[in-house]
């Protein structure tokens, strides 16, 4: 692919992401990286220094001049070769997860970044990405090489996977990023756009937590090799990071 933008790239995943994405012997041209402070970025602005091609954007997506701000940004980078990917990464739990600890700001904060976010994001950048989709010569297969919204989600936001209860904001807020997933990718068909949602494992970060089996490098290694193999069989699907298919 030729270009990327990811949210939530301060820590994580996301910081992951771009570290990898930016180490790879052939990196995309442009890697667009949003936080929300980047005086505390440190390690991606320590990136941002030596790779180039990786533009921070400064943003907490509570002003909506912000998506007209990261359109802008995108758009004079990528030119008229439109943005490739959309990975709508950026996400968070509450700390306190069952019924009689929750309260309704629980669910509102988690709803914007895990769900209004992602909406908003893709609607912002749609054209942009409409515009590589179409720029590819190969008009009759889907890939990230093409046009993709990835929407990070998690196996907590399935329904069919759920047997212990609980967790009522989060899984609440991916089950509704999964069923934007499965809208997107039939609106997005014929446009070429490849959509879906993607469980990165549990995985050792802030969100994570210390117990999680999985190191963050090896959950990007994992979702790396696993983009680069999706193709129109996969759009609308619900996929974890090494390429297993999981129920909605
Ligand atoms: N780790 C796991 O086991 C696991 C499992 C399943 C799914 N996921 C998903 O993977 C994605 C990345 O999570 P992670 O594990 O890397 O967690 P993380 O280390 O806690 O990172 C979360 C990222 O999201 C950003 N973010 C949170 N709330 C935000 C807000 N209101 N506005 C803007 N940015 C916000 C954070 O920025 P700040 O530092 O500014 O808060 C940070 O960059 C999330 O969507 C998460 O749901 C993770």
């Amino acid at each position: 692919m030729k270009s990327i933008l990811i949210t939530g790239c301060n820590r994580g995943l996301g910081l992951g992401l771009v570290k990898h994405l930016a180490s790879l012997p052939q990196p995309p041209q442009n890697i667009f990286a949003t936080c929300r402070d980047v005086n505390k970025a440190k390690e991606l602005t320590a990136i941002a220094e030596v790779s180039r091609n990786v533009h921070i954007i400064e943003t907490d997506f509570t002003d909506p001049k912000d998506y007209d701000k990261i359109v802008k940004t995108v758009s004079e980078k990528v030119d008229s070769d439109g943005l490739n990917v959309l990975f709508n990464n950026a996400g968070f739990s509450p700390k306190f997860t069952r019924l009689n600890l929750m309260k309704e700001d629980h669910i509102t904060k988690t709803f914007f970044i895990n769900i209004v976010v992602p909406l908003m994001l893709t609607k912002a950048v749609l054209p942009l990405l409409k515009v590589a989709a179409n720029k590819c010569d190969d008009k009759t297969h889907m890939s990230v090489n093409r046009s993709a919204v990835i929407n990070m989600s998690s196996l907590l936001g399935s329904i069919a996977d759920n047997t212990i209860g609980g967790f009522y904001p989060y899984r609440c807020s991916k089950a509704a990023l999964n069923a934007a997933t499965k809208s997107m990718s039939i609106d997005f068909k014929d446009d070429g756009i490849l959509v879906i949602s993607l469980h990165p494992g549990w995985v050792r970060t802030n969100l994570g937590g210390s117990n999680a089996p999985i190191d963050v490098d090896t959950s990007v290694n994992d979702i790396l090799n696993t983009l680069g193999t999706l193709t129109e069989e996969h759009t609308g699907c619900f996929i974890q990071h090494d390429g297993k298919m999981i129920p909605w």
